[in-house]
This record gives structure tokens, sequence and C-alpha cells, in this order.
């Protein structure tokens, strides 16, 4: 069954960082993508395609709308959905008190699916269509998740946390049943239907050196499923990492000694790393989620974008709700572009559409499935409204360049500027 929508359109190609601008995307003002059986089957000129099409063919005109493919969150927890803007604390203080006991409610299956099923809808409103989340320690979390993502028919990637020391002894699994746990979600949830698994610890300072060597042997034994956790976000966090894990070279090589680098793990913040744990990082293929919103909010740095493009690391954004405040990857750019700014850094429009895009699917080494439409990419596309608001219909009245509607949309935009989202080719 094909499906073809026409309208402006726009993905990428490449990284502009590292090709010529012109190399890094496509762009059609009046484009038609075709879509059949849920999978990219063509994009190019209307002009050159619609004589092409049988008559029969139903094609919805997205007139005055950019059409891409969807956002692709790579950092964010599903359970901290309800305590988002929570007041006054930097990382750990604000773990203890108000995100370790917000998790306990977890435990109950029907809580987890009623949670997942608001935070989805508030993904799709926001225009993203894939992310990588964090359950709690609860295996029932995940059960709730994948059960709702499953209906949804939405590629997303979960998984149990791991975290079995320094934390509530309600929150807290072991070793053993932490591997055990996570085995029997992987059998049961991994590959099926769009749904993949990823190992979660927490992140160094709740894991105890049993608890991430199981992880490594775990991730060993199914080598298909993602590693996920936290890394050098917050400075007090990293001290105290470091005198946990004495017999470590710092942060990164604690999971490094435990065999958890590698193309499918992504390490969330980053900010304060060393030029050789990027380095470490790029030699491994292994990924960052960049977390603007949240970073500003803990107060927990600014993330070194040219550090890591140096080293040649795979970089994603992450909304990290609920230390990040807004589900919107729109208004995520707003604060990556400022993070930059802060460092004398520009942000081009450019680069950041790319890495909410194609540049997040290459951190979760899903390239070629989704992030663009190459031919054979499941079709999760979604529509910007360039006059959903007073405001942004005035400022593009003044608009010159693709480049220049590319910035206001990730300034002056958010969830009211996604006209539509759409699944395997499918509006939701
Ligand atoms: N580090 C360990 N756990 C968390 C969490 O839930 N959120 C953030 N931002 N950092 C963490
Ligand atoms: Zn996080």
């Amino acid at each position: 069954m094909l499906k073809v929508y026409r309208g402006e359109l726009l993905h990428f190609l490449a990284d502009p960082a590292k090709v010529a601008l012109e190399e890094s995307y496509q762009y059609l003002a009046d484009g038609l993508l075709i879509i059949k059986d849920g999978l990219v089957e063509q994009i190019g000129e209307a002009a050159e395609l619609l004589p092409t099409l049988d008559k029969s063919v139903e094609i919805t005109h997205y007139e005055d709308g950019l059409i891409m493919p969807g956002f692709i969150d790579t950092h964010v927890h599903y359970p901290q959905t309800e305590m988002i803007a929570s007041y006054g604390e930097q990382l750990l203080e604000w773990l203890e008190n108000y995100t370790f006991p917000f998790e306990r409610q977890f435990s109950d299956l029907e809580h987890g699916k009623k949670v997942a099923e608001f935070f989805l809808q508030q993904l799709l409103e926001a225009g993203t269509t894939t992310a990588l989340v964090f359950g709690t320690v609860h295996k029932e979390s995940v059960d709730a998740f994948f059960t709702v993502a499953q209906q949804k028919k939405l590629r997303m990637i979960c998984g149990k946390v791991l975290m079995d020391q320094n934390c509530p002894d309600y929150l807290s699994d072991t070793a053993q049943s932490g591997y055990d746990e996570s085995k029997a979600l992987i059998e049961r949830w991994h590959n099926t239907d769009r749904l993949q698994y990823a190992i979660t610890p927490r992140f160094a300072p709740t894991c105890s050196r049993e608890q991430l060597n199981k992880a490594g042997q775990l991730l060993s034994e199914y080598p298909s499923v993602y590693l996920h956790t936290h890394l050098s976000e917050n400075k007090a966090e990293i001290a105290w990492v470091n005198d946990l894990f004495p017999e470590s070279e710092g942060y990164l090589d604690v999971y490094d000694k435990s065999k958890l680098l590698g193309r499918r793990s992504v390490f969330a913040h980053g900010v304060h790393l060393h030029d050789s744990e990027c380095q470490r990082l790029g030699e491994t293929d292994s990924s960052i989620a960049f977390c603007p919103s949240s970073n500003l909010f803990l107060g927990s740095g600014l993330f070194n974008l040219q550090q890591a493009q140096k080293f040649d690391v795979n970089v994603g954004y992450g909304t990290d709700i609920g230390a990040g405040t807004t589900f919107s990857m729109l208004s995520t750019l707003n604060e990556a572009y400022k993070t930059q700014q802060l460092r004398s850094e520009k942000l081009s429009p450019f680069q950041s559409f790319y890495l909410a895009t194609l540049g997040g699917a290459i951190a979760l080494d899903l390239e070629g499935t989704i992030g663009n439409f190459t031919k054979g990419a499941e079709a999760d596309f979604i529509v910007l409204d360039y006059h959903a608001t007073p405001l942004m219909d005035r400022r593009m009245q003044h608009c010159k360049s693709l480049s220049e509607k590319l910035f206001i949309l990730s300034m002056l935009g958010d969830e009211r500027h996604i006209s539509a989202t759409h699944i395997m080719g499918e509006k939701v």
C-alpha cells in the first residue's frame, strides 16, 4: 500500500560538521515522500515524481509546513514525568530528595502503564518518535512501558535500572537479581516488534563493582542490546566516583573496566570529560546524550560539543525528563544553542537539526532504520508549522534563507509548532 505526502521536505544525509554543508542534507521546496508498507520507498521533487504515480494514489498535501524525520531523544526517564520541575537542588540532593522517593511507585504495573501512556503522548506531541528511556529498578516499570509502546507501534528502547548500593532499600536490587531480571526482560522484549532493550546501570555511585561486571557479562551474552547509563554530569558526583572506585583512572574507566563501552553504549551528559575519556569514547564508538535543559536546570555545567566532535564521539540530544524541563526537542535545541553561546561557540541550525534526527539515530546505532528518509527507513516523520504562533508567524515574514527558518524554529518553537506526527506512515 502506497501513501504519499507532499510538501517542503528536509532530511540529513551526513554530519554537517564533517562534510560540506550542501552535502549534509537534502532539501526540497516542493517534494514528495512516498511510503510503502510503512517504509520510505522514495523521496524527490513533486514535479518529477507526480507523473509516475497511479491516478488512484491518494496524496496528502502539507502546504506551508516542513516535513522532516521524527526527533530522537537519546536520554529520558519516563518515571520522572510527574516530578519534573522539582525546586532548588543539584544532582545528588535532587536524586535523594525528589527522585528516589518518586520512583518507588513504579513497583505497581498499572501505575507504570498510566504514566507511560501520558509520557508517550507528550513525546509524540513534541514530535519525538524514538527514545532511549530509563525505567526504574522495578521490572514492572519496563513491562508497563513496553506494553504501551508496543500498542502504539513505536520504536522505543528501555531498560530496568540496576542499583545495589548508596540508595534506599526500597529501590535496591542485588547484582544477581538485577542480572536475572534484566535477562528475563531481554528475553521477553528485545527485538519484539520495534522494541529494544537497554541494560541500565543507574550510574557508578549506585552500582557495586560486582553489579557492573554482571552488566558487562550480560552485554557480552546479548551483543545487540544497549548499555545506557549516566557519566560525568556533576562535579560532586565525579569526586564521589573517584572515592568509591580508587582503582579506576577516572569516571569513564569505572565503566570501561567492566566492559561497558561499545557501539550500542550511550552515556548521558559527559559534561566534565577529560580528553583521554573523550578519546576512549570515540575509539570504542560509544555515544553521548547531550542534555542541555537538564544540565542547565541542575546547574551541572556546559557540555563541550567541540571536544566530542574532535574525538569523533557520536552525539545525540536528550531531554532527560525529569531533570530536563521540556519534552520538546525544539526547546531542547534552543537550550543547546544558549549552552554553546556561554562557551563562546556557535551551534548552527543545520548542526542542531542534524543532531536531533540523523545524529540521534547514529548515536543509537539505528542509521538506516530511523533518522532520515533513506530508502527502506521506517517512515516516522513530523510536520513543522511555521505559523502556529503569532510571534513565529511574524518573524517568519522577515526570513530569507533555510538556515534562518531552521534557526527561528529552534529558538521560538515548541510543541505548538508540531502540526502532525506520523508513525510508520500513519498519522497519530
Ligand atoms: N544520575 C543518576 N541518576 C540520575 C537521574 O535520574 N537523572 C540525572 N539527570 N542524573 C542521574
Ligand atoms: Zn538522566
